[in-house]
C-alpha cells in the first residue's frame, strides 16, 4: 500500500496533468475550480440543482473558459471523441449506473484520451470496514446524496479500460478508508 500523500495533494498532482479539453463529471459546488491549468478548457457537468447554482457562480469569477452543463453522467450531452481527458474526484461513488458512466466516458474521449480519478472505495472482502460500508449504505444514498461507500470501482475501471495505471490508499484516521487515484487510458 502506497504513502497517503493527503487527499488535495493528491488531487492537486492529479489535476496538474490535466491539458486540453477536459470534463469533470459531478463537479459538485466546485472544489476543484481553484486547482485547474488555466490553459485548459473545462466543462463540467452537474445534475443536482442546488450544488450547480454555487458552481455557476464560481465560475462566473474564474479565469480560463470554463462552463457548466446540467446533466448526469450517464448521459453526457458532448459528441463522441470530443473530450481529451475526464475527471471525476468522489462522484463514481453516487452514480446510478457505474456501467452506464464508464461508457459514457470512454465514448467521449479522443482515441488516446485519458480518465483520471480519485474515488473513495470499498475496503478489502471480509475486513469489518468492509461490512460496516455495507451496513452504513442504506443510510448514506439517502442522507449524502446517493453515496455508497461499499462499492468496489478498481475492478469496474479496469475491466473498462485497455490500460489502467492505479494506485490503492488507505487515508490515516480512525475509519482508515480506502481510496483510489490514478489514470485510464482508452
Ligand atoms: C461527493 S460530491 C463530489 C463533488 C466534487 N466532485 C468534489 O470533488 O468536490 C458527488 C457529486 O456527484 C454528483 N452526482 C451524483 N450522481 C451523479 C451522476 N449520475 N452523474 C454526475 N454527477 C453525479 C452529485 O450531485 C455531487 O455533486
Amino acid at each position: 500500500m502506497t504513502t497517503w500523500p493527503g487527499y488535495q495533494p493528491l488531487k492537486r498532482t492529479l489535476i496538474a496533468t490535466l491539458t486540453g479539453q477536459v470534463l469533470e463529471i459531478g463537479a459538485g459546488k466546485g472544489a476543484n475550480l481553484p486547482l485547474l491549468p488555466p490553459s485548459i478548457t473545462w466543462t463540467a457537468l452537474e445534475p443536482n440543482p442546488r450544488a450547480r447554482r454555487t458552481l455557476t457562480n464560481a465560475v462566473q469569477s474564474a479565469s480560463g473558459e470554463r462552463r457548466v452543463l446540467a446533466a448526469r453522467a450517464e448521459a453526457i450531452p458532448l459528441p463522441s471523441a470530443s473530450i481529451d481527458a475526464v475527471l471525476s474526484t468522489a462522484v463514481l461513488c453516487s452514480v446510478d449506473d457505474l456501467n452506464a458512466v464508464l461508457a459514457e466516458i470512454q465514448r467521449v474521449l479522443r482515441p488516446g484520451g485519458r480518465f483520471v480519478f480519485l474515488e473513495h472505495v470499498a475496503a478489502p472482502p471480509g475486513s469489518a470496514l468492509r461490512r460496516m460500508q455495507r451496513m452504513i449504505a442504506p443510510i448514506t444514498r439517502v442522507v449524502d446524496r446517493g453515496c455508497d461507500p461499499s462499492r468496489d470501482l478498481a475492478p469496474a475501471i479496469e475491466a473498462a479500460f485497455a490500460t489502467v495505471d492505479l494506485t490503492h490508499y488507505t487515508a490515516p484516521g480512525l475509519l482508515k478508508i480506502p481510496f483510489i487515484a490514478g489514470t485510464a487510458y482508452l
